[in-house]
């Protein structure tokens, strides 16, 4: 795997007093989707949030695209290609789906922030809706809104939190596609924490299992079983 564009290395995380990562060391290549998978609870978003500098790191190392990453909080990470969709959406429920997506502008340097045509070919509904308040847009739609206000800084790092979390099917379905075209482009590693385990078994290239806030399993598509993949994630 020399292609990792991310690399970390014995990780660990607390909120305050409580340490909810505990030594987590893992790779996420380009041009490939790495799946964080693992039951209710075991640190699947505390990971995302060190990985995105929304809550620090307490310990261990992190590299990106060979460079050695410090104390970096997200506004600095963001502005180094990692785009973070949070678990839940968080897309802003007053702001039209234009004003949503100009948010991701912030850390863009002035003669970069445009919303990039690809994001309509991925998502023409957003398009069709840019006049909409985000509030008023259905799950599977705010849950597009956010990848695309992600993709607006057109980021090397996309980190996805359960993005299928109470959508509908067909959503679902396009959701994968547009994780299937992101990939193939393969110029970005992406690391998507998913429970429904049909979605990244199908989308998936390399699979990490979490328990209790280390990995339990490390295995790459073609080499892990279906089933014992599933009874990794099941107990
Ligand atoms: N801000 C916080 N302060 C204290 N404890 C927290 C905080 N956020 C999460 N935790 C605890 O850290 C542990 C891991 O939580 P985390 O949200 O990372 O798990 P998860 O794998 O994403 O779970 P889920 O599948 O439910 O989204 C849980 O025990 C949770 O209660
Ligand atoms: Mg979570």
């Amino acid at each position: 795997m020399g292609d990792n564009l991310l690399q970390i290395d014995d990780l660990t995380l607390h909120y305050g007093g409580s340490q909810i990562l505990n030594g987590i060391s893992m790779a996420a290549a380009k041009g490939q989707v790495t799946c964080v998978m693992g039951t209710n609870g075991v640190g699947k978003t505390s990971l995302l949030k060190a990985i995105s500098g929304t809550h620090p790191r307490s310990g261990g190392g992190y590299r990106l695209d060979g460079q050695e990453i410090g104390k970096a909080n997200a506004h600095m990470l963001a502005q180094r290609g990692v785009a973070y969709v949070p678990q839940g959406r968080e897309i802003f429920p007053f702001l039209t789906v234009r004003e949503n997506l100009e948010t991701g502008f912030a850390c863009l340097p002035k003669d970069q922030r445009v919303i990039p045509q690809e994001v309509f070919e991925l998502f023409p509904i957003l398009k069709e809706f840019l006049g909409r308040r985000g509030g008023d847009l259905s799950g599977g739609q705010q849950q597009q809104l956010a990848i695309a206000r992600a993709l607006i800084t057109r980021p090397k790092l996309l980190l996805l939190d359960e993005p299928t979390e109470g959508i509908q099917p067909n959503i679902i379905k396009q959701i994968g596609e547009v994780i299937k075209l992101l990939r193939q482009r393969g110029d970005m590693a992406i690391v998507l924490v998913e429970q429904f385990f049909d979605f990244a078994f199908e989308l998936g290239d390399h699979f990490v299992v979490l328990e209790r806030g280390k990995i339990k399993l490390d295995g790459r598509a073609g080499t892990i079983e279906r089933d014992r993949l599933h009874a990794a994630v099941s107990v």
